[in-house]
């Protein structure tokens, strides 16, 4: 199993590129299976998630090129025919995320059998909204051997609210809602960035699309959809990871390719702890001159919110930062119930942390120590890594798959800003 070696203290320095936005790219990849025409999209990021979401398409009968290497990470998806539209528990153990196929396959096969995904280490996780919106659609459901199957002739367009608001249940139900009969109105949606982006891509298929990044969106059904051509956006978890790595190594560190219009609440708490921040159209300017001074950084609290609030995605990474302000933080999430399992490893590692309930109160500023830390999740492992990079010694981080699954070739763009990071172990060379 690989693992990172991470040798604390130095600052970063230089320029360090974001890739195009894994959350994004899951979903839009997924609405190829709308049409039996071919999908290009660019900019897809090369990580495990796409590695796995092209292993379930491929499954089902979908043609798909990851055209890595090649310009803009250029990739082809062709679903002309969908022998076996199963999602299967293999595949969907491994990423929870595969339960995006359902509304599209439903959609466009009229039926779709997908394995129920279990709970995963930051929540229970289910799917519920997902089902009952397509059962308001008409799709009939049931349930066999840890699958369920979806049903119908067609999909009918349906006035749907989400009792709570979810990401991947409004791109699920978006896309399905494309190829219905009738007008689709989906009220209390996700707003986040990418939803807006899927959106992007199906209205450039020809979807009739009003209102994505919006709480409502209204969808008018067609009967098909062609293929199309479309650019993912920047990566705003990675981008804010990044402005972290630049703020607690107290760096000065230009972020590229991002889109800042994206990362407003996380400006605002670096801005408030005293990080400065030069913001461009597509880049941003880290410097953390504030650690370096008397008072250093500020501890400023956080709340996990659905966009545009805080991402509960940057929660540990927060953390992480939280341990070099000077003061109490109290950092509590909102969106999943135990998201929390970071915070034993930087207690190790030397941080000042209690958890009472959903709340974390963090109490700095803490000098780190070195040690071997285990990743648990895929943003957990990277508050291991800002951790580790600012840590007196040389710590190693078990388990990196966790990370390979979100951030593109992280350790190799850490190092080319000067981190003393490496892997033992080659992921790619293993696939
Ligand atoms: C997506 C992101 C993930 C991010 C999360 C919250 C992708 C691939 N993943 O996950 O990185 O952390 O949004 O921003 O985009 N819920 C239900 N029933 C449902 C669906 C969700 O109760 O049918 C609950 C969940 O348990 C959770 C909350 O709603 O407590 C939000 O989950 P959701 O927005 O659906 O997260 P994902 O879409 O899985």
């Amino acid at each position: 199993m690989d693992k990172f070696v991470v040798r604390g203290g130095n600052p970063l320095l230089g320029t360090i590129k974001v890739s195009g936005a894994k959350n994004s790219a899951l979903p839009c990849m997924a609405a190829a299976i709308l049409t039996a025409d071919e999908v290009i999209l660019e900019n897809i990021p090369q990580v495990r998630d796409i590695e796995t979401e092209r292993k379930l398409l491929e499954s089902m009968g979908a043609e798909v090129e990851l055209g890595y290497g090649r310009a803009q990470h250029r990739t082809s998806i062709k679903c002309a025919v969908l022998s076996d539209p199963v999602a299967k528990y293999e595949i969907v153990k491994t990423m929870r995320a595969s339960s995006l196929v359902l509304g599209p396959l439903i959609a466009r096969t009229g039926i779709a059998r997908v394995a129920m995904p279990g709970g995963c280490a930051i929540g229970g996780r289910p799917i519920d909204l997902h089902i009952a919106a397509l059962e308001k659609m008409g799709a009939t459901i049931t349930y066999d051997h840890g699958y369920l199957e979806a049903r119908t002739d067609r999909l009918k367009g349906a006035h749907i609210v989400f009792d709570k608001i979810t990401v991947t249940g409004t791109e699920d139900i978006l896309m399905a809602a494309t190829l219905a009969e009738g007008e689709t109105i989906l009220e209390n949606c996700a707003r986040e960035p990418e939803v807006t982006d899927l959106a992007a891509l199906l209205i450039a298929m020809g979807a009739k699309i009003e209102g994505a990044g919006t709480s409502t969106i209204k969808i008018q059904g067609a009967s098909s959809l062609h293929g199309a051509r479309y650019r993912i956006n920047p990566d705003r978890i990675e981008a804010g990871t990044f402005l972290i790595a630049g703020a607690i190594t107290g760096g000065d560190l230009n972020i590229d390719c991002c889109d800042p219009t994206h990362l407003g609440s996380i400006i605002a708490k670096l801005e408030q702890a005293g990080v400065r921040l030069d913001i461009g159209t597509d880049s941003i300017r880290v410097r953390s001159e504030g650690s370096k001074t008397e008072g250093g950084l500020k501890a400023v609290d956080v709340t996990t919110e659905e966009y545009p609030g805080f991402p509960t995605d940057m929660q540990a990474q927060y953390m992480a930062f939280s341990t070099q302000c000077e003061g109490t933080s109290t950092i509590t999430e909102n969106i999943f119930e135990n998201r929390f399992m970071h915070v034993n490893e930087l207690i190790r590692m030397g941080a000042n942390i209690t958890v009472s309930g959903r709340t974390a109160t963090v109490r700095g500023k803490s000098p780190l120590q070195s040690a071997a830390v285990m990743c648990s999740d895929l943003r957990a492992s990277a508050a291991l890594v800002l951790a580790a990079m600012i840590a007196d010694g040389e710590s190693i981080l078990d388990r990196v798959y966790h990370m390979d699954r979100g951030y593109e070739r992280l350790e190799e763009k850490l190092r080319g800003v000067g981190a003393q990071i490496r892997r033992m172990g080659d992921v790619f060379g293993k696939r």
